[in-house]
């Protein structure tokens, strides 16, 4: 079982359903309304603990009504929150979801995540130690994000970076990133490299780059800079909200299987997580991912 700690953000879900993206200044009716846990952070480590692994959960929300909700839903999916920190006055991180034809754009309010800081994670020392791989995303503060990679290398852990949202990236994280897991736009952006060929990028950072591409599957660089390619699993959309998280979730849960095993897996636990509502809904039991891959040719 690989003990895998998450820091990053936990939100709400505020999601609307809608026939056509609203243009500027337009108003129009939605067809649904739904409140799903979300979080670039908390979808990560509920998808890695669905698949097995024993999840620790480093974040911050506030002391609301949904911050509960949130909290109950991690323990309830066997996320370790002992490290999730509660503060007064500040609202839980909420993104507003327009849903469409089963893709969606995205406003993330961070609330408590902007408060989660490097002191968080001295407190919490303990849970680098006794991780095996460190997973963060870009939904809280840089600067804890580059501590959490300090301490992943004080302790000798892998640290596996899901840059997003798409940002440039320090070069100091970047060098202490064992993996990054960009989509092709946030690879170009955390590299600042605009204009370059999303092949040329990966092959220029050999076995460091694992990277999404929809319904392609995935692309990853090996140790000789080869670009490899990992053919998506067809399925029918619902929700793709989540899917980049339900990949990073179980690469880090299969870490122990090798970059190539880990990142199949990782496409068809992303493909399964598309196929219901919500980023969570549809994340894979272990037990659903090995009957999907097993009734596979
Ligand atoms: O990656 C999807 C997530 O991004 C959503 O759950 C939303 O909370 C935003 O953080």
């Amino acid at each position: 079982m690989t003990r895998v700690l998450v820091v990053g953000s936990i939100n709400m879900d505020l999601v609307v359903a809608t026939a056509t993206f609203p243009r500027l200044g337009e108003t129009l009716f939605g067809q649904g309304f739904a409140t799903h846990a979300g979080g670039k952070g908390a979808n990560q480590a509920v998808a890695a603990a669905r698949l097995g692994a024993k999840v620790t959960m480093l974040g911050r929300v506030g002391d609301d009504a949904f911050g509960r909700e949130l909290m109950a839903g991690l323990s309830a999916d066997g996320v370790d929150t002992r490290w999730v920190g509660v503060t007064a006055g500040v609202s839980t991180g909420i993104a507003a979801i327009t849903l469409c034809n089963a893709d969606n754009a995205i406003i993330v309010v961070p609330g408590a995540n902007a408060l989660l800081s490097p002191d968080d994670l001295d407190v919490a020392e303990a849970a680098f130690a006794e991780a095996d791989v460190v997973l963060a995303q870009l939904e809280v503060p840089l600067a804890t994000v580059e501590h959490a990679a300090t301490l992943a290398v004080r302790h000798g852990k892998p640290f596996v970076l899901n840059p997003a949202p798409a940002m440039r990236l320090p070069d100091s994280l970047l060098a202490r990133s064992t993996l990054i897991t960009p989509n092709e736009y946030e690879l170009a952006m955390a590299l600042g490299e605009p204009d370059a060929h999303w092949q040329g990028l990966l092959a220029a950072l050999p076995g460091r780059v694992a990277m999404t591409k929809g319904g392609e599957g995935a692309y990853y660089s090996d140790g000789a800079g080869a670009v490899l390619h990992q053919a998506g699993f067809p399925v029918q959309p619902v929700d793709t909200t989540g899917a980049g998280d339900t990949f990073n979730g179980a690469l880090v849960a299969f870490w122990d299987l090798g970059l190539a095993e880990a990142v199949r897996r990782g496409c068809a636990a992303g493909a399964l997580s598309v196929t219901k509502p919500g980023a969570q809904g549809g994340m894979p039991t272990l037990a659903e991912l090995n009957a999907f891959l097993g009734s596979r040719p």
